[in-house]
């Protein structure tokens, strides 16, 4: 199912106008002639100055591009370190030295007209400060492969480093200010979050939908199968497990009545809507105790557990005997773990706690609502 995501965020990027993007190891995990015969349909300007063929001693990609920006040449070339695993290309690629190859990369970018150098570095935090720290001539370096994200870049010797974090949620900006001989002079770099402020672009939030959407049902299918297969062999529950409000209710009718009156009674159902069901990142909190032994897996196996129940504030139900007799208490803590700043920026205990009060105390105040509203189909 990865090779649908490497597609779509390869297509995503040209759709970016990506102008070069660096490459690893990750990019080769389906192996090199996945990533060639991808770029080629993509048409994707992918840079990597230090990976070469074996059998042919050429590079694999381009090492480099050089882009006229107004009066200005930029060069960007890409690096990777020389100390990973390249799994399935291990016998037909090889990785060189790494500063090495930079020196020689900056001096023909030089030669080429290039006045300002920048490298995609996937190096990794430390191997890629000490290059820039040894080779002369890289005006920036943007930091990556599990590098820290920093809201401002630094100054090494004379390179802007920008520390951009992980997973595309942060964009940086490099300003670099050049002299009448077009030297870099001064340069800064800062990281932006991608908040709501920002607002989505029509066309790739459509690509976004449009990919998610299929994404969603293919993994819905191939979850139906396994679960079919799986069936038969009676898979015995964990000796502690959770029970599903169903079973609650017999005992508890009024709690329940008033829980089934509460959003969390619907929380599955909003990740339906959202075409997110499959979605493991999103799962979690929509629903009782989320890949713990004896708790939601999927909905074929486990539909019981779906939606935020009682055991999601109470505790796993075949401890109920031990819990009615010193009962777990349910405090504000325990709604923090799924209303965290992200999905609940206007959690307020006060606020919220009448609302899912099961014996109706409190006044219930509208409240804020959630961010996380914008996964929901206009209407919705
Ligand atoms: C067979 C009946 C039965 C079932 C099923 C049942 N309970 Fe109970 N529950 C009780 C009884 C009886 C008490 C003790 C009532 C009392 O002391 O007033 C109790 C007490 C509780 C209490 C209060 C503890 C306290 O005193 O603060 C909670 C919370 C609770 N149950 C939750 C649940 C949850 C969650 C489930 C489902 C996983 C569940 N119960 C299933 C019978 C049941
Ligand atoms: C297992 C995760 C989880 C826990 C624990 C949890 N919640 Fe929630 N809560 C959710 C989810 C998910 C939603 C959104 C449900 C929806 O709208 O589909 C939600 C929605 C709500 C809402 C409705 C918000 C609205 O906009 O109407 C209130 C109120 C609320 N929770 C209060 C609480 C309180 C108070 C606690 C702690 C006592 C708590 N929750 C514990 C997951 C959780
Ligand atoms: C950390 C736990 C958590 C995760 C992870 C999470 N949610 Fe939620 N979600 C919540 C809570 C809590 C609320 C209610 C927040 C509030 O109203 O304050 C919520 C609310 C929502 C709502 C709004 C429902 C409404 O009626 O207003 C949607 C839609 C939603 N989530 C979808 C998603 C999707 C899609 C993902 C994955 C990208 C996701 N959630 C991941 C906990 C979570
Ligand atoms: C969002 C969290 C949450 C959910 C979900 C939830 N409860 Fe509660 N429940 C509470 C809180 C908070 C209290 C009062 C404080 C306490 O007892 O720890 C409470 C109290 C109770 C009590 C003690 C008696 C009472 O009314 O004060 C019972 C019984 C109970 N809940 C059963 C259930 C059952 C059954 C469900 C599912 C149908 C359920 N709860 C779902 C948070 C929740």
């Amino acid at each position: 199912m990865h090779q649908d995501l490497a597609w779509f965020l390869m297509d995503a990027m040209k759709v970016m106008g990506t102008d070069a993007v660096g490459v690893s190891e990750r990019e080769l995990r389906f192996g090199m002639s996945y990533l060639k015969a991808q770029q080629k349909r993509v048409q994707l300007p992918m840079v990597c100055a230090n990976l070469y063929v074996k059998k042919t001693s050429k590079p694999l990609l381009a090492p480099y591009v050089l882009k006229q920006v107004g009066t200005v040449k930029v060069g960007i070339f890409g690096l990777m370190s020389n100390a990973v695993d390249l799994g399935p290309s291990r016998d037909s690629l090889r990785v060189e030295e790494p500063s090495a190859v930079a020196k020689r990369t900056v001096a023909e970018l030089r030669r080429k007209g290039a006045t300002v150098v920048v490298l995609l570095s996937q190096l990794g935090k430390v191997e890629g400060e000490d290059l820039v720290t040894a080779v002369d001539g890289i005006d920036a370096v943007i930091l990556g492969r599990s590098v820290p994200l920093l809201q401002k870049g630094r100054l090494i010797k004379a390179t802007v480093a920008c520390y951009g974090g992980e997973q595309g949620q942060y964009v940086g900006r490099t300003l670099l200010t050049l002299d009448a001989r077009r030297k870099m002079t001064t340069g800064e770099n800062e990281t932006f979050i991608l908040g709501p402020e920002i607002p989505e672009k029509k066309e790739m939030a459509a690509l976004v939908k449009g990919f998610t959407d299929s994404f969603n049902e293919k993994l819905q299918k191939l979850q139906k199968e396994k679960a079919a297969k799986e069936t038969g062999k009676a898979v015995q529950g964990a000796p502690e497990h959770f029970l599903g409000g169903e079973i609650c209710a017999r005992c508890h009718p009024a709690e329940s009545a008033q829980w089934k009156t509460t959003k969390h009674a619907q929380a599955w159902e909003t990740l339906v809507a959202a075409k997110q069901d499959t979605v493991a990142s999103c799962v979690g909190c929509h629903v009782v105790g989320f890949r713990q032994a004896g708790g939601f897996k999927d909905l074929e196996s486990s539909k019981e557990l779906a939606g935020v129940q009682c055991e999601s504030c109470h505790g796993m139900g075949s401890a109920h005997e031990a819990f009615s007799a010193a009962p777990r208490r349910v405090t504000e803590l325990t709604c923090l773990t799924c209303h965290t700043k992200e999905v609940s920026p206007g959690f307020n205990y006060a606020l919220y706690e009448p609302h899912i009060n099961h014996k109706g105390t409190g006044t219930r105040q509208p409240l804020p609502g959630s961010p996380m509203r914008k996964y929901l189909p206009a209407g919705k």
